[in-house]
């Protein structure tokens, strides 16, 4: 990374055992709230919304409920594209497609409006961290239900530990930060 995401990555905080004993929680908050920080992240997620030539080569940006908005929406306007919000269940209101997928205890859904899409967008899914890869997983899924093309996945950090990448399958993930 160039030295402004370098010292912007820097400004995530370790805060040991939370959200239980034992966790290294990551906080981006210190990160979020640095404007010169904020950029540089937000700059390097649309990236990989753009071709070699610089310009955008998605239609949409995907953020998922909740943190994966903070990123998404400024990631969409950098590339010029529109959000779509991908959100937990029963918040849309209007026809939706949904996938359930596990987690460590219990079952997650996430919704999207069916009319969000149009079949053939590129879509860039943006989410601030990709651990297990089950949200990824089931946004990718909400995505070609409305017949859109994943163009790939950005997030500022993965859990390299976790196997997220895989359950993703053949989709390209951008990290900025692996730990
Ligand atoms: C967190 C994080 C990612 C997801 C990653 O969201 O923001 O979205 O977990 O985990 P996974 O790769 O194992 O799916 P969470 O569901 O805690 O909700 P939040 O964004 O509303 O805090
Ligand atoms: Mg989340």
């Amino acid at each position: 990374p160039g030295p402004g995401l370098e010292a912007a990555l820097a400004l995530i905080a370790d805060v040991p055992d939370f959200p239980e004993p034992g966790i290294l929680f990551k906080d981006i908050t210190p990160l979020l709230a640095d404007h010169s920080a904020l950029q540089a992240v937000v700059a390097a997620i649309a990236a990989a919304g753009r071709g070699a030539d610089g310009r955008p080569v998605v239609d949409k940006v995907l953020g998922m409920e909740s943190r994966g908005f903070i990123l998404g929406a400024p990631a969409a306007l950098a590339l010029g594209v529109g959000f779509v919000p991908v959100r937990k269940a029963g918040k849309l209101p209007r026809a939706t497609y949904a996938v359930s997928y596990a987690l460590e205890y219990g079952e997650a859904t996430l919704e999207v409006h069916q009319d969000a899409l149009r079949p053939g967008d590129r879509v860039l899914l943006v989410d601030d961290v990709l651990a297990t890869g089950g949200t990824v997983k089931a946004t990718v899924e909400l995505a070609e239900k409305c017949g859109a093309e994943v163009h790939g996945v950005a997030v500022l950090m993965e859990l390299g530990f976790l196997p997220g990448r895989e359950t993703v399958g053949a989709v390209p993930v951008t990290a900025l930060l692996t730990v």
